[in-house]
Order: C-alpha cells, then sequence, then structure tokens
C-alpha cells in the first residue's frame, strides 16, 4: 500500500469522532485554545503509525518542546498539550530524530530526557541553517517554528525551511506541519499551496497539515 492511501486510512480511522474547528478569521482566546481548539496528538498518532509501518530512518524538527511535560506521554492533559510534545512523541518511535529550536531552554527541557531517547539529537540554533546543512536524506519533517503572531513573518519562514529540506528529502516522505487552522493557514498558509503545486498530497488540513509524496 502507497503512504498517502495508508496516511488517508488512518486519518478515517483517528479523525471519526473527532471535530477540528478552523479559526481561519477569528482570534481566539486562551480558553478557546484549551478547551475547544484541535490539538497535535491525533496528528502526532498518525504520524507514529506510517513511522513504524514504512520504516521510516530520519526524521527533523523544526521547533522544539520548550515546556517540561507534566505527565506520562501516553496520557493526555489539554492545558499541557497544546503545543504537543512532538519531540517526545517522535522520539518515542525507532527513527533517529533531528530537532533544532533557536531558543537555548528547549535543550534544556530535553536534557532530562537524553537516557530513554538515546535516538533524539537536540541541537540549538536556526532550523532555516540546520536543514541547509543536513547531510541525512529526511524522511519526515516536522515544522513547528515562528509562532503565528500578526506582523511577523511566520508563512515566509516557514515556506524557507521547506526550500531548505527540499535537496534533503526521501523520495517517500511525511512533512506535518503544526498550527494551520489559525489566520488562514497559519504556518502553513504559503507552504501548504507551494507543497500542493510540488506534487505533494495533502492528506488533512486541520489544526495541522500533514503532506505525503509517495
Ligand atoms: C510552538 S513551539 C514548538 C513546540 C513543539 N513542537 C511541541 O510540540 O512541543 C515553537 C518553537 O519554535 C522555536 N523557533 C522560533 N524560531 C525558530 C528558528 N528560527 N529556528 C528554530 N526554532 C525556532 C521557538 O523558540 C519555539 O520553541
Amino acid at each position: 500500500m502507497t503512504l498517502s492511501l495508508r496516511a488517508s486510512e488512518l486519518v478515517d480511522e483517528i479523525f471519526q469522532r473527532l471535530v477540528v474547528p478552523l479559526y481561519f478569521r477569528t482570534d481566539i482566546s486562551v480558553d478557546e485554545q484549551i478547551r475547544h481548539r484541535g490539538k497535535p496528538l491525533p496528528y502526532l498518532n498518525v504520524a507514529k503509525s506510517l513511522i513504524k509501518e514504512f520504516g521510516f530512518k530520519t526524521i527533523v524538527e523544526i521547533g522544539s518542546m520548550r515546556e517540561a511535560m507534566g505527565h506520562a506521554l501516553t496520557t493526555f492533559h489539554a492545558p499541557c498539550c497544546n503545543d504537543g510534545h512532538s519531540t517526545l512523541h517522535l522520539a518515542s518511535t525507532s527513527a533517529d530524530v533531528f530537532t533544532v529550536d533557536i531558543n537555548p531552554r528547549s535543550a534544556e527541557v530535553l536534557a532530562p530526557y537524553a537516557r530513554e531517547y538515546p535516538n533524539l539529537s537536540v541541537a540549538t540554533g536556526d532550523g532555516i541553517a540546520f536543514l541547509q546543512n543536513f547531510a541525512r536524506p529526511i524522511d519526515m519533517l516536522y515544522l513547528d517554528a515562528w509562532d503565528v503572531i500578526a506582523g511577523t513573518d511566520y508563512a515566509e519562514k516557514h515556506l524557507e525551511a521547506y526550500r531548505a529540506a527540499q535537496p534533503h528529502l526521501s523520495k517517500m516522505c511525511l512533512v506535518q506541519i503544526d498550527d494551520t487552522d489559525i489566520k488562514n493557514g497559519g504556518k502553513g498558509r504559503l507552504l501548504i499551496p507551494q507543497m500542493i503545486r510540488d506534487d505533494f498530497e495533502l492528506i488533512t488540513w486541520g489544526r495541522q497539515a500533514i503532506l505525503v509524496r509517495d
């Protein structure tokens, strides 16, 4: 079965009873963020199954976990899980995970997990420079860096990060983008249409977008 077919199947299964609101033109309150907004977890569960089933070897994440996790990875606690704890979810697979964050605090937050996840490499620096210098084929790219803040170039930067990753992406690959449910597509506003033009298949678009290439 192809990656795109299996990804669609998993989305059907995992999102069956989920309502994922879109806030394309409205501002959301902190309460809405926590109580109503879609969360990254179901998208991460789709990715984790695909990583396992398709034997992905290398994952690169731009924008690491920035807050300590106050519970087990297997439990869900809405106020704590709004960012996603993506770094740990990805590291819990058998793939090698390379995560980079411009803020050294993320490396501090992740330091206690070094022994549990020897497959996790944590770097501090700019995500675009990191991708430009990356020397291995990338099976999965997780983009969750420049925050969606009015008046900043978060959409341009996520597009630039994808362009920097492009030469390294494996032919069959998965790209996942967070915060695509707000502000006309948020971090994916420019990137998702570009990837579709580049022949990626958009599997789902809500709190996150999942795109694959077979
Ligand atoms: C929303 S958080 C990432 C959350 C994380 N993926 C999770 O699920 O817990 C966004 C992160 O992107 C980082 N960031 C912002 N600009 C960046 C850049 N130029 N390069 C790398 N990381 C950057 C921020 O420091 C912040 O820690």
